[in-house]
């Protein structure tokens, strides 16, 4: 199964990229700029990956990327995510950055972007992996800031296919940027937001009703809402579902207890993502592996979950049909 889930073609559509911030490669650009890192060691930093809620997390993901300062440290960071899923046999990525957890620590907002962009301008070139850029605003800053996050886009058009929200989400329902996500939509950008990783199914009702997502992240607590369940079928929402990260997070206490065979069991339009994969332990694959065993270990539903990554994208219809032939293709065999 190992073997089918690494040449099963698929997409990412939930990744932070400063969430693949590998240690090793935190420390080389701390040194290459001069800051000392709070840890002795790659090892010392891997053992305070140890978290029991999304804040433990938050606190040391602001923390790491606090060594990012240069456009070239962005391409760095990109193109080590981009050598590694090349071999995972990722055709499609669409990445999540925090551009306020940049800027307000004094890194221009082209800085950060350009970066990340040509790295995946190249990605493309020499892996062939198509890609877009979501923004996303960090939900515990105001929503004054969020507007300026989104004057600072418009320029940049060319380059952010969307936007979406991240970071604490108790406490800072969709709600709160209900006028700015007008404001997005208008300008054309897609939008997605994270809803129900920690917080209640009203987030969800939210972030559809309030912000017009076309994606829902994460999505888990739709669970405890059968009205929601239903509506989530019926418009065929994709929720961008993240096993390692749920454990590791502790939204899912564990593995086997995963709540992906039940969303697929429901009808609702499920597919597996990384999240921060250099915190929670594993990459597309391992993520993949983590949830085969409770899936049966059905090549079938394997499949499904890498059609509707693709089918989930915001790509062409044409190239939506291309990569699901391609999925088609690899289970004949
Ligand atoms: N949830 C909320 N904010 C985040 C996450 C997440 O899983 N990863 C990076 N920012
Ligand atoms: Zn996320």
């Amino acid at each position: 199964m190992k073997q089918f889930i690494a040449g099963l073609p698929k997409a990412e559509l939930h990744l932070h990229i400063e969430g693949t911030f590998e240690p090793e490669l935190m420390f080389k650009l701390a040194e290459r700029n001069g800051i000392t890192l709070p840890y002795e060691s790659v090892e010392a930093l891997h053992k305070a990956y140890d978290f029991s809620q999304l804040q433990d997390f938050l606190d040391i993901y602001y923390q790491g990327m606090n060594v990012l300062r240069t456009e070239q440290d962005f391409y760095d960071l990109t193109w080590a995510y981009l050598e590694k899923v090349a071999k995972e046999a990722v055709r499609h990525v669409e990445i999540f950055y925090d551009p306020q957890g940049h800027v307000d620590r004094g890194v221009s907002f082209e800085t950060a972007l350009n970066g990340i962009h040509s790295a995946l301008v190249q990605g493309e070139k020499e892996f062939g992996i198509s890609f877009g850029i979501i923004m996303c605003f960090l939900r515990h800053l105001d929503e004054d800031a969020a507007f300026g996050t989104l004057d600072s886009a418009l320029a940049h058009k060319d380059k952010i296919i969307g936007v979406g929200l991240d970071s604490s989400e108790m406490g800072h329902p969709p709600s709160k940027f209900e006028r700015v996500f007008a404001k997005a939509r208008d300008e054309g950008f897609h939008i997605v937001a994270h809803a129900g990783e920690e917080g209640p199914p009203e987030y969800i009702v939210e972030a559809l009703d309030l912000l017009n997502v076309e994606r829902v992240d994460h999505g888990n607590t739709c669970l405890q809402d059968p009205e929601l369940v239903k509506r989530l079928v019926k418009e065929q929402i994709p929720l961008t579902v993240c096993p390692l990260s749920n454990t590791k997070l502790c939204v899912v206490d564990d593995m086997k207890n995963h709540p992906l065979p039940e969303m697929l069991k429901l009808g609702l339009k499920a597919m597996i993502n990384s999240d921060d994969p250099a915190y929670f332990g594993g990459y597309l694959n391992e993520n993949y592996e983590a949830v085969s065993g409770i899936l049966g270990d059905d090549k079938e539903t394997l499949a499904l979950l890498a059609k509707n990554s693709f089918t989930s994208a915001f790509i062409s219809q044409d190239a939506k049909d291309g990569f699901v032939a391609e999925v088609e293709a690899y289970i004949k065999g």
